[in-house]
């Protein structure tokens, strides 16, 4: 596991900031801690949009956004309209969150890196609560079944790893201790990675899957065959920048 992941990333930016503060007057050592922070947000700028996978990955994710987007406005907005409205950004917020960190290699680029992979989760989970309130409170108006369709089984799979992939990565991140000690809930980055290309794959199924819904067939009329396209552009873009030696699993012959 290369040092500097989880909590160590704090302190080791701790140690930097104290050496530039002392060796230099208070002005020039804010000068270089800003210009530090600026040089690795531009790193992270470069992971989400200059790298030829990013541009692949990015023009997959936002033609797709678009797509559904365009089918939210051509038809009438209703209450309902914010299940797939919701559901769709929350898997672009998401999607950005990991392209954001494919991959991070300093210890500081790690720790803005974590940070802003946070927020965009933080964004997309809450959209994603919102399109499971809409879909159920829809639902309850008029006595609908629940988890019948396939969509509906997949999106209910997609939620629930979602949901342990969010509670995994905090407390992976902000209390290490939980799982005994800081190595320990490092050496378990590797399953949030796994669960979180996981329920990425699911999010986009899900979505490919709701052109079966008797809505989309009938008035949202979104294609199977575009969506898979964009998907399949955005898996490229996405696998491409997959770092296997991040998933370093050990297994026992014995
Ligand atoms: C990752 C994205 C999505 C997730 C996780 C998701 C999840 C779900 C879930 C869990 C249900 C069933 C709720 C229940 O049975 O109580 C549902 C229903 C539904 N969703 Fe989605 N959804 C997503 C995107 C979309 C999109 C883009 C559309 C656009 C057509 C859509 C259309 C529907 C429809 C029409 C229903 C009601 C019919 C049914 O239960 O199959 N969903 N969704």
């Amino acid at each position: 596991m290369p040092s500097g992941e989880g909590q160590p990333l704090l302190s080791q930016l701790n140690i930097r900031y104290s050496r530039e503060v002392m060796g230099n007057s208070d002005r020039q050592s804010l000068r270089s801690v800003s210009s530090d922070t600026s040089e690795v947000a531009k790193e992270l700028r470069k992971n989400l949009y200059r790298t030829r996978s990013s541009i692949v990955a990015q023009v997959g994710v936002i033609t797709f956004l678009l797509y559904i987007f365009y089918h939210i406005m051509i038809n009438d907005i209703i209450f309902f309209t914010g299940h797939p409205a919701l559901n769709t950004f929350a898997v672009f917020a998401l999607t950005q969150s990991i392209i954001l960190v494919q991959p991070t290699s300093t210890a500081a680029e790690k720790q803005l890196g974590a940070t802003v992979h946070g927020i965009f989760n933080l964004i997309s989970g809450s959209a994603f609560l919102g399109a499971l309130s809409i879909i159920f409170i829809n639902k309850a108006a008029h006595q609908g079944v629940h988890f019948k369709s396939a969509h509906a089984r997949l999106g209910l799979v997609t939620y629930v790893l979602l949901l342990a992939n969010v509670l995994l990565g905090i407390t992976q991140y902000w209390t290490p201790y939980v799982y005994g000690s800081v190595n320990r809930a490092k050496s378990l980055y590797k399953f949030h990675r796994v669960i979180g290309y996981v329920s990425l794959g699911f999010s986009f199924l899900t979505i490919a899957v709701s052109t079966a819904t008797g809505y989309n067939k009938n008035i949202f009329g979104l294609k199977f065959t575009v969506l898979t396209g964009l998907i399949i552009i955005t898996s490229i873009g996405l696998v491409i920048r997959i770092r296997p030696q991040k998933f370093q699993f050990k297994f026992r012959l014995s």
